[in-house]
């Protein structure tokens, strides 16, 4: 038989009583109090939410045009902020911790700058302080990117809340999902009054509502274990037989990101999974606890949360291989077999070559600690199909590559 095939990420699986739509309450309203604030934004999609939140602080600061990000992140952060008329800067990392280097950001930070954008990168929280203190110092706005990060705390509140405004995304294998989905949060009512007006430009699309909710019934279907191997284990082998490790890592977008309203029937869903979030993030985050303990234990380095006090959530965990050969050698040999490995993203921004149009003069930003990032981090799924025992000869192949280093 067949072991299951692990999901590159832990996202609570959908139950058949979450389709049906009656009995449901007001999705924003009760993702609002989960969060512990006043209200939430909802949108298509991270991508969509970060547009709206791009345009509005446009709309703030007409004279200012760059948005500094890290160089290793979503290649939609990219097509976003190309698509809103914005020139991305790209900040290194710091070599000790996944996030932006205090020192390469203050020197990106200038008056042209209209936001810093910290990211939340696979659950780990990062130094939203130490960006507000870059990006005040110039008067540009701080967006939290918490896509991968949602129920996330740091200092005892929501992610998000911090910098001006935040957003999560609820796409395939987050946390939430709604196929497709996005939640923007900001503390301040002026923000949130900015946000909103910009948000009602956006339209219902009868055609993308429809395509997304078929998605939707198809990922509810699936995302269980008699289908992950067609949902997961099937496209992973046909990329990774083809070598093309972009698409296996699920990294090759397309320029144009679609813009319309979240709709009905998907919030409901969203509604009626949400009571089990909470849960369901203690199952994992007591699973990668033991986990990391486990990994640190054999030698290996999992990547932390990043700012004092914080508490991640854990989608993934993220090992620093000691090289890239030893993190390729595993991939090559694992990979494919459905155990739950998978890259958060396979390069640095420029090195894609696929995005160099929306990346501009960004393409020759300093990105040599980040480039050193991208080609030995290696994710560990936490989903909880990947049970002890496929763990535990995970862990194997893992001590046997850092032997080899
Ligand atoms: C760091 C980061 N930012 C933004 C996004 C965009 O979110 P979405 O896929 O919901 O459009 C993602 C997607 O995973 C992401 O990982």
């Amino acid at each position: 038989m067949r072991s299951i095939t692990v999901p590159p990420t832990a996202g609570l699986p959908l139950q058949l009583g979450d389709l049906w739509p009656f009995g449901a309450g007001n999705f924003a309203q009760q993702l609002a109090t989960w969060l512990g604030i006043e209200a939430v934004q909802l949108e298509c999609s991270g991508t969509s939410a970060l547009m709206v939140a791009l345009r509005s602080l446009k709309s703030l600061k007409p004279g200012r045009s760059e948005i500094i990000a890290p160089a290793y992140t979503c290649p939609l952060v990219a097509l976003a902020i190309a698509q809103c008329g914005l020139q991305l800067r790209l900040c290194d990392l710091r070599a000790d911790a996944l996030d932006m280097d205090p020192a390469c950001l203050q020197r990106l930070c200038c008056e042209q700058t209209l936001a810093v954008l910290p990211t939340h990168l696979c659950g780990r929280v990062a130094d939203v302080d130490m960006a507000l203190h870059c990006a005040r110092a110039v008067g540009a706005y701080v967006i939290e990117d918490a896509a991968q990060a949602l129920g996330a705390r740091n200092d005892g509140e929501s992610l998000g809340l911090k910098g001006d405004l935040g957003f999560f995304s609820l796409a395939v294998g987050k946390g939430l999902s709604t196929f497709e989905g996005g939640v923007l949060i900001a503390r301040e009512p002026a923000m949130r009054a900015a946000l909103s007006a910009t948000g009602e430009g956006v339209r219902f699309s009868p055609w993308w509502e429809l395509r997304r909710s078929v998605e939707l019934l198809g990922y509810a279907m699936l995302y269980q274990p008699s289908g992950l191997h067609m949902a997961y284990g099937k496209p992973l082998e046909q990329a990774l037989s083809r070598g093309d490790w972009v698409e296996a890592a699920g990294d090759d977008f397309d320029d144009g990101i679609p813009q319309h309203r979240l709709g009905c029937w998907r919030q409901r869903v969203g509604a009626k999974a949400l009571p089990r979030l909470a849960a369901f993030q203690q199952q994992t985050d007591e699973q990668a606890r033991a986990r990391v303990a486990q990994l640190q234990a054999c030698g290996l380095e999992v990547v932390q949360d990043i700012a004092p006090h914080a508490q991640g959530v854990w989608p993934v965990i993220l090992l620093r291989m000691p090289s890239q050969q030893a993190r390729d050698t595993v991939l090559r040999a694992h990979w494919a077999d459905g155990s739950g490995l998978s890259l958060p993203f396979v390069h640095v921004l420029p090195d894609y070559g696929r995005y160099d149009h929306v990346l501009a003069s960004a393409r020759h930003d300093d990105v040599s600690q980040a480039r050193d990032w991208a080609q030995r981090l290696l994710a560990i799924s936490n989903s909880p199909w990947l049970d002890d025992a496929r763990f535990v000869k995970l862990l194997s192949v893992l001590e046997g590559a850092l032997q080899q280093g």
